[in-house]
């Protein structure tokens, strides 16, 4: 499985040290929070940040747009250097037009579902995605618990898939630790980001300890 840190629970202050630290620890992509305090009651940065990473991380970044337009931020986040813009199928009625636009960017397109959203709002959009991402949590904050009943719905994702022989991967963002990261692995996902119990310890050692459940 792929690992995804979070950076919403890296150290601001020392956001490229954090970065190069968990680049060296072997992690495969930079999972990056947008919250714009109206589809989530949380704010995080811009299109800023993503440019500010570009250059000092040869990671994949991985953008997570939690904002309630995500028509106009396409454009922004894939110049300052995103890989993949993930937009939630809750925050617009022209997912399909957004998927879309991403591509048309040039960037890989990943949609997200809450953990109240049922897979059935994605039927439509799976042959043109590259990544679905599934909740865990309720998305605005770092640090809660993850709610197990979603391993079920990411099991349920890698049967559609595989009965549509599509290859879009499928990703978990929240409450992923060392305690739940088996679960979703023996369920399928395929990438598994981490905010907090990366950050909140030596994110090396966390990482580690990360892949060793996984498996
Ligand atoms: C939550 C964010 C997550 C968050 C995960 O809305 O989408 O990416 O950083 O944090 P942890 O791993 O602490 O649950
Ligand atoms: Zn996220």
């Amino acid at each position: 499985m792929k690992l995804a840190p979070s950076i919403l629970s890296a150290d601001f202050a020392n956001l490229q040290r954090d970065v190069q630290v968990v680049e060296q620890a072997g992690a495969d992509l930079l999972h990056v929070d947008i919250m714009d305090g109206h589809f989530v009651p949380n704010l995080t940065f811009g299109p800023g940040m993503v440019a500010a990473l570009r250059p000092i991380t040869s990671l994949p970044l991985d953008v997570h747009l939690m904002v309630a337009d995500p028509q106009a931020w396409i454009t922004p986040f894939a110049t300052a250097g995103a890989d993949t813009l993930l937009i939630h199928v809750e925050a617009t009625a022209h997912i399909f037009h957004a998927v879309q636009l991403i591509k048309a960017a040039g960037v890989k397109a990943g949609v997200v579902v809450n953990p109240g959203t049922p897979l059935s709002q994605l039927e439509e959009l799976l042959p043109i995605l590259d990544q679905v991402l599934i909740m865990t949590v309720n998305p605005g904050f770092g640090g809660q618990p993850f709610l197990p009943a979603m391993a079920e719905k990411v099991a349920r994702l890698v049967t559609v898939r595989k009965q549509l022989g599509l290859h879009f991967e499928i990703e978990v963002d929240g409450g992923v630790n060392d305690h739940t990261i088996a679960t979703v692995a023996k369920a399928g996902a395929d990438i598994a980001v981490a905010g907090s119990y990366v950050f909140n310890g030596a994110p090396a050692h966390q990482l580690e300890t990360l892949r060793a459940f996984a498996k």
